[in-house]
Formats: structure tokens, C-alpha cells, sequence
């Protein structure tokens, strides 16, 4: 078994994207620019807002943060929105969810200039990735992407199984995957499939993105699989400093022993996520998928 590790990878990444930006910045172009809209005081968002802020820093981009009152109006907001979309000094910018209950998430997102729209949520990057035309690829399936190919994990035809169909893993994951290139069989699991069992039994490749801590068990795997824990459910615990731990959608202690490949929880999968919006506005400050 061999443990994927998710921060070896991220730091190998971030140094390449380094490289680029300091070779955009010696041919006279500006560093790539990232903003951040947080709307409110969810402690988590703030977290997860000031890790980009410290990744952008440690590539080379100029990162803001536009911080609104939780009383913001969704008109105001969508305002901001426009300004942004407009601003040649900004490559692309997120809006960090989740979003307090009287501002449609939906309107927000597609409110995004798609050109600008680094986390790839935007139905027009959405529906450019499925038809396997240039896109900013959503962070986790980006992340999973390059997990793979940094162990030179083999796809082709292989029987890949997504466990969860979520908007922004489960669905793009499994449509990234069947695609040319990657080439695998894929099956999507959830909460209404008969025989999940049996059909994560199969699998050469596991997905599991569902959002139940531990539900992958070892007799759900083929002995030799790969398997990828995209789960982070947040626990009391009186062992850690901070007060909680995170666990995983894979029972790890038994699952790994069969594995030929799995990531940890933490070290795996997360460390990706931010590497991909960083290479998601790299390519937005070059240009690359829109022109
Ligand atoms: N909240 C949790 N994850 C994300 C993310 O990837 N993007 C945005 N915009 N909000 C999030």
C-alpha cells in the first residue's frame, strides 16, 4: 500500500506555478490577481479565505479580500459582482460559500463573468468541462486529477466508482474521468442505488464523496484498489489541541491494508484544492482558456 500524499504534491505544484509566475513577471506582465469576496463571519469561510490569501502570497500573485456585512443585500452583492467583472486589474475572483440565507447562491454564481470565474462553478465552465472543451475545472476533481497523475496512477479502462453526486465533486469527477485521456468505466453511486455494496466491490478505482464519515468499509473493497477519501467531517475530540478532528469518508486503519494506493484524511485530497484555483487563475492571467 502507498500512502497518497496530498502536501508533497501541492508543494511540487505550487513550485511550478512559482516558476511561471516569475517567468509572466521577467517578460513584463503583472502577478496574476486573485480576489476573494466573504460575505459575513462564518469561521470556517474566514479560515478557508485566509489559506488562499497565504498560498496566493507563496506564488508570486497579488491576492485582496472583499469583506462584506452579513446584512449585505443579494442586489449590492451582485453589484460588486459587476465591478469586479469589469476590472481589468483582477484575473478572477471567488465568492466563498456558503452565502447567508437571503442571497440566492445560484444568482451569485452565475452572476460570475465565466472568463473570471476561477472556482469553475459557472454553468458555462460546467457544461464546456462535460463537453471536454477548455474550462477552469472545479478544485477538488482538479485536485483528485493531479493526485493521479503525479503517482502515475493507470485510468484507461479501468472501473471507476463515485460515491455521491454533488455539484462539485461527485458529478464532475466522474464525468472528468470517463473522459479522453483518463478513459475509465465509471459508475456513480448514491443515495437511492441498489446494491451499493456490491457495486463498490467492483471498483478499481473508489471515489468516495458522499459526506458520511467512515462508510466505506473493507469489505466494500476490491483488494488492490485505489481509493480516494474526498470526506471531511469535523468531530469533537479531546486529544487535539484545537478541540476536533476530521475524519474521512473511509474507514482508513482497515480500508488501507487492501489498498494498492489511498489517501490519508488530512493529507490528501485537501492540500490539492488550493493548488487548483491557484493554477485556475494562473490560466486566467494568461489567458489561456478564454482568449
Ligand atoms: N466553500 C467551501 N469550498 C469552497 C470553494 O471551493 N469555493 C467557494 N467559493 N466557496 C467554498
Amino acid at each position: 500500500m502507498e500512502l497518497i500524499k496530498g502536501e508533497e504534491v501541492a508543494d511540487s505544484l505550487k513550485a511550478d506555478i512559482s516558476k511561471e509566475v516569475r517567468k509572466l513577471i521577467d517578460a513584463g506582465q503583472r502577478a496574476p490577481h486573485l480576489v476573494a469576496i466573504l460575505v459575513g463571519n462564518d469561521g470556517a469561510s474566514h479560515t478557508y479565505v485566509g489559506h488562499k490569501e497565504k498560498c496566493c502570497n507563496e506564488c508570486g500573485f497579488r491576492s485582496s479580500v472583499l469583506k462584506f456585512d452579513e446584512n449585505i443585500s443579494e442586489e449590492e452583492l451582485l453589484q460588486e459582482i459587476e465591478k469586479l467583472n469589469n476590472d481589468n486589474s483582477v484575473d478572477g475572483f471567488i465568492v466563498q460559500l456558503p452565502l447567508p440565507k437571503h442571497i440566492s447562491e445560484q444568482k451569485v454564481t452565475e452572476a460570475i463573468d465565466p472568463k473570471k470565474d476561477v472556482d469553475g462553478f459557472h454553468p458555462v465552465n460546467t457544461g464546456r468541462m462535460i463537453n471536454g472543451l477548455p474550462s477552469y475545472l472545479p478544485a477538488t476533481p482538479d485536485g483528485i486529477l493531479e493526485l493521479l497523475k503525479y503517482y502515475n496512477i493507470a485510468t484507461a479502462g479501468k472501473k471507476c466508482v463515485v460515491i455521491g453526486r454533488s455539484n462539485i465533486v461527485g458529478r464532475p469527477i466522474a464525468n472528468l474521468l470517463f473522459q479522453k485521456g483518463w478513459d475509465c468505466t465509471v459508475t456513480i453511486c448514491h443515495s437511492r442505488t441498489a446494491n451499493l455494496k456490491e457495486e463498490v466491490a467492483q471498483a478499481d478505482i473508489i471515489i468516495a464523496a458522499l459526506g458520511i464519515a467512515q462508510f466505506v468499509t473493507a469489505d466494500m473493497v476490491k483488494e488492490g484498489a485505489v481509493v480516494i477519501d474526498v470526506g471531511i467531517t469535523r468531530i469533537p475530540s479531546d486529544k487535539t489541541k484545537s478541540g476536533w478532528k476530521l475524519l474521512g469518508d473511509v474507514k482508513f486503519d482497515e480500508v488501507a491494508p487492501k489498498c494498492s494506493y489511498i489517501t490519508p484524511v488530512p493529507g490528501g485530497v485537501g492540500p490539492m484544492t488550493i493548488i487548483s484555483l491557484m493554477k485556475n487563475t494562473l490560466k486566467a492571467a494568461k489567458k489561456e482558456i478564454y482568449g
